[in-house]
């Protein structure tokens, strides 16, 4: 789950990161009192999982609190790169020397930790990382020592820092990394971190992803849910325990393994490209001891996609053999009723495939059909979608 800015300042805050401060505002009128209880200059920033948002116009200086309310009528409700602005965060003004970058994050391509600095920070990163890679220095640390002071010092010492430099750095790099351990973060990018005319060292906008499979031991995170902002059929699904992931298509898909239905994703695209170029509609794994409950859980979700236009039912029967999954899917079609209104391609295969085969026959609803091979079922799917 990627944290908006200001989630992670107050988790920065709580970590003992040296941060601004900083009041989230939905309002013209609350931004203006935010401004004037913070005094001073003060920075409107929009909030979105979005990076770019300076460049977009979403991150403006207010001297006063009328300017901030000026700025923040703006910049509520702008689109920032198909995400809309629902509130912004008015920071205090810092007094920026120097703006450097650092970031922390979870190396799955090496099965290690990364740790990532860099002398020129700002909103240039990305293309300073293109142009000048060497500027960009690249860390990889064990997650059981993690960034001791040894590893920050060696750090800022690597990415051209000056020995009386370093020290007020390398204390910063080991809070970060306290908050990226004790949050079981996936990453936290600070960019900028900047050196104050005074030479202190803040953390001006943090970028914050904790790992969602780690709530069981990290009860607060829950807190951090933007509920008005997740797909309303993810949500529902999540209810259900489904594992199901929204996609862009009209072919919804359901198959037990996460295996077999990322192969299913793949035949059915494949498939489309000759059916006016229709697409799987999602990702939804219903693993073994597919009950008809979780067959009807998953079906609801599927037919509440409005994009959906049929559905590739792809079971192969381990476990749970053919024929469990023929009477889920019987009962299922029984208990959506009426809600049930688009077409379903069933191929099922595996253990007791005759007798799953022959429950379908007989139960002969008319929304089902069935097919013998992925390929066939995938292509009739898909068929049925483009109608
Ligand atoms: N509190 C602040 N005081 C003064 N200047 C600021 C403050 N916050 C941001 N800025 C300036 O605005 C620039 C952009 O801000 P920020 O990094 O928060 O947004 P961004 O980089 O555009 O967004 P994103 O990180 O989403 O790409 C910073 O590099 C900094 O120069
Ligand atoms: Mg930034």
């Amino acid at each position: 789950m990627d944290l908006y800015e200001y989630q992670a300042r107050d988790l920065f805050e709580a970590h003992g990161v040296p941060v601004l401060a900083g009041i989230v505002a939905t309002t013209p009128e609350e931004a203006k009192a935010a401004a004037e209880q913070i005094g001073g200059t003060v920075v409107v920033k929009a909030q979105v999982k979005v990076g770019g948002r300076g460049k977009a116009g979403g991150v403006k200086l207010a001297k006063t609190p009328d300017e901030a309310y000026e700025h923040a009528s703006a910049i509520l409700g702008m689109d920032i790169k198909g995400h809309t602005v629902h509130r912004v965060m008015i920071a205090q003004g810092a007094d920026i020397a120097e703006e450097y970058y650092f970031s922390i994050l979870l190396d799955r391509a090496n099965r290690n930790y990364l740790a990532m600095c860099s002398k020129e920070g700002g909103v240039e990163i990305e293309q300073l990382a293109v142009d000048s890679p060497e500027k960009l220095v690249k860390f990889n640390f064990d997650p059981n020592t993690g960034i001791d002071d040894a590893a920050a010092a060696e750090i800022a010492t690597q990415a051209g820092f000056s020995p009386d430099e370093v020290p007020a750095l390398a204390e910063v790099f080991q809070k970060l990394w306290g908050a990226f351990a004790a949050e079981d973060a996936t990453l936290v990018e600070v960019n900028p971190l900047v050196k104050t005319g005074g030479g202190e060292i803040i953390a001006l906008d943090g970028k914050v992803t904790v790992d969602e499979n780690a709530g069981f031991r990290q009860p607060g995170h829950a807190e951090l849910v933007d509920e008005s902002a997740e797909d309303p059929l993810e949500a529902k699904a999540k209810e259900n325990d489904l594992n199901y992931v929204k996609l862009d298509g009209q072919v919804g898909i359901i198959g037990n393994g996460a295996g077999l239905v990322m192969s299913t994703l793949d035949v059915v695209a494949y498939a489309g490209e000759a059916h006016g170029g229709v697409k799987p509609a999602n990702f939804l794994d219903i693993g073994g001891g597919a009950s008809a409950e979780v067959m009807a859980n998953g079906l609801d979700v599927i037919l509440g996609d409005e994009q959906v236009k049929s559905v590739f039912v792809n079971v192969f029967g381990g476990i749970t053999s053919c024929d469990a999954v023929a009477n889920g899917i019987v009962k299922a079609l029984e208990i959506l009723g009426d809600t049930a209104t688009k077409p379903l391609v069933v191929r099922l295969d595996g253990n007791n495939v005759e007798e799953g085969r022959r429950i379908l026959e007989q139960a002969n609803h008319p929304l089902v059909t069935t097919a013998d091979t992925m390929d066939s079922g995938a292509d009739k799917a898909a068929e049925l979608a483009n109608k």
